[in-house]
């Protein structure tokens, strides 16, 4: 467990709500410190991955950073299929035997709230990995360190979050984040049906974060700071008909990239299907990429503070 003076205790990382400004600044001063550290620190210390939902970067960038540090690994990665959930076992009778065999518990889940579930039965600190449309906590984590690291600050900035927003747990975690900082102005781009839930605007409104919601990239495009997009979660959609009103056209090509200013960036938290046209991804404005090899340092910082 660590401690940040004036802040409350690092268990678990279930939620963005979790982090005020002295732990982000914790959090993040030790992934500028890990970056390119390799050694034994975490040697004898066992992390097991628990994936409900596909996942290529969070599983594979957690497995990376905890190897990174001396640590070694356990998992499972389609566990619905794979582990004793499909004989019918809970995920709370799952998680108190994990515990029993690993010091921290990596959990990605298709229903809100998993991680939570977990942490309340778990005698191991539990990571939230993504709780189906709830939240994403570390991939936040990682969005706010790509955007200070990129631009040099977050006080000030207009961010646009763009695509599914409904169901995209990476922009409600990242919303959460920016709305601790000064002067942080946000749009939400998204056609009706996938717009940002009401309790994420209710706690921008209570928090003083000016914000617009707009279906069109239009008018915002050349004003923004951060262009944040994001995939149609189609895995989440039960009818057909609303997943083709969610595509809207928010789709990031060659002319929106004319119209955003030079200083601005690009990021998606990836997978990318077609909501990002590759040709952008030449322009040094794109950092989506960037932003993914950031999260193995910042899962580094997690571990550490959550273990050591
Ligand atoms: C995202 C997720 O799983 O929420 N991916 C990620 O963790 N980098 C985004 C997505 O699936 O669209």
């Amino acid at each position: 467990m660590a401690t940040v003076a004036g802040s409350r205790l690092l268990d678990h990382v279930l939620s963005s709500h979790q982090f005020d400004r002295p732990l982000l600044d914790a959090v993040f001063a030790r992934a500028r410190a890990l970056a390119a550290v390799r050694d034994g620190r975490l040697a004898g210390r066992i992390m097991a991955t628990l994936f409900y939902e596909p996942s290529t970067r969070t599983r594979l960038s957690f497995e990376s950073a905890m190897l990174r540090l001396g640590g070694a690994v356990i998992g499972t990665e389609a566990a619905r299929e794979f582990s004793s959930a499909i004989k019918g076992e809970t995920l709370e009778d799952t998680i108190r035997m994990v515990s029993a065999y690993a010091d921290i518990i990596v959990l990605r889940h298709d229903e809100a709230g998993a991680a939570a579930r977990a942490a309340a039965v778990a005698d191991v600190p539990i990571v939230n990995a993504g709780d189906g449309p709830g939240e994403h906590p570390t991939q936040a984590l990682l969005d706010l360190y790509t955007i200070d690291s990129e631009l040099g600050h977050v006080e000030g900035l207009h961010v646009a979050l763009c695509g599914d927003l409904r169901y995209g747990r990476t922009a409600r975690s990242l919303a959460l984040l920016l709305s601790l900082f000064p002067n942080v102005r946000l749009t939400f781009v998204a056609p009706d049906v996938v717009q940002m839930r009401p309790d994420i605007l209710a706690l921008m409104a209570a928090r003083g974060v000016p914000y617009t919601v707009t279906d069109s990239l239009g008018d915002t495009v050349h004003d923004v700071d951060v262009l944040y997009q994001t995939r149609v979660q189609k895995e989440r959609f039960e009818d057909a008909s609303e997943f083709e009103r969610a595509r809207g056209d928010t789709r990031i090509d060659v002319s929106v990239m004319q119209r955003l200013p030079e200083h601005a960036i690009v990021m998606h938290p990836l997978p990318r299907v077609d909501e990002i046209d590759p040709a952008v991804d030449s322009d040094p404005r794109a950092a989506y990429f960037r932003q993914a090899r950031n999260g193995v340092a910042i899962r580094m910082a997690l571990l550490e503070m959550l273990l050591a």
